[in-house]
């Protein structure tokens, strides 16, 4: 069955949310974060749920997430965590969207923002640079993997970004 859904995955900061956002008004579809989700089922920011459970049992939320959005959600983008590509049912929800860009491209994304600071302290995963950038290494490999299609999106207008991720999906 073609859901008709897509599902934005890539690295902390690159755009995910914005890009998915930006797509609920241009592509008649509605728009969904998994990160959303998850604070508004468990009543808690997520970086309260890695402080008092740990990264575990948020992991775990994340899977319960994939299997409902897998059974329930069609006509949607969806916006996910960093880490939701590793979700098994992943290629049932919809269509993999990778958004690519350099650990460098992101880190500026973050700092140019208004709310730097408030992006970076929301992320524990981005607390330690030098880790972050360790996994960024390791995942870039495997966002490549499991995507059905990659949108290179550093330093590139919204507008262009939109037509060719929407022209490959
Ligand atoms: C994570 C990314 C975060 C959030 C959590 C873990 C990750 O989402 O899900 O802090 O493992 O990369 P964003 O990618 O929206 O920052």
């Amino acid at each position: 069955m073609n859901k008709n859904n897509i599902i934005l995955i890539g690295f902390m900061g690159v755009g995910k949310g914005t890009i998915a956002r930006a797509l609920f008004k241009s592509s008649g579809r509605f728009s969904i974060d998994t990160d959303d989700l998850i604070e508004s089922i468990t009543k808690k920011k997520i970086k309260t749920i890695f402080k008092d459970e740990g990264e575990p049992y948020f992991r775990e939320l994340e899977k319960q997430c994939a299997l409902w959005l897998e059974k329930s959600i069609t006509n949607t983008v969806i916006s996910t965590g960093g880490g939701f590509y590793r979700q098994e049912n992943i290629k049932n929800i919809g269509k993999v969207v990778y958004l690519k860009s350099s650990f460098e491209g992101i880190l500026k994304r973050i700092n140019d923002a208004p709310n730097a600071k408030q992006k970076l302290d929301k992320r524990p995963l981005l607390k330690n640079l030098d880790e972050a950038k360790k996994l960024y290494e390791t995942r870039i490999k495997e966002y490549e993997k499991i995507s059905d299609v990659i949108v290179n999106v550093e330093a590139r207008d919204m507008e262009d970004i939109l037509k060719e991720l929407i022209s490959k999906c």
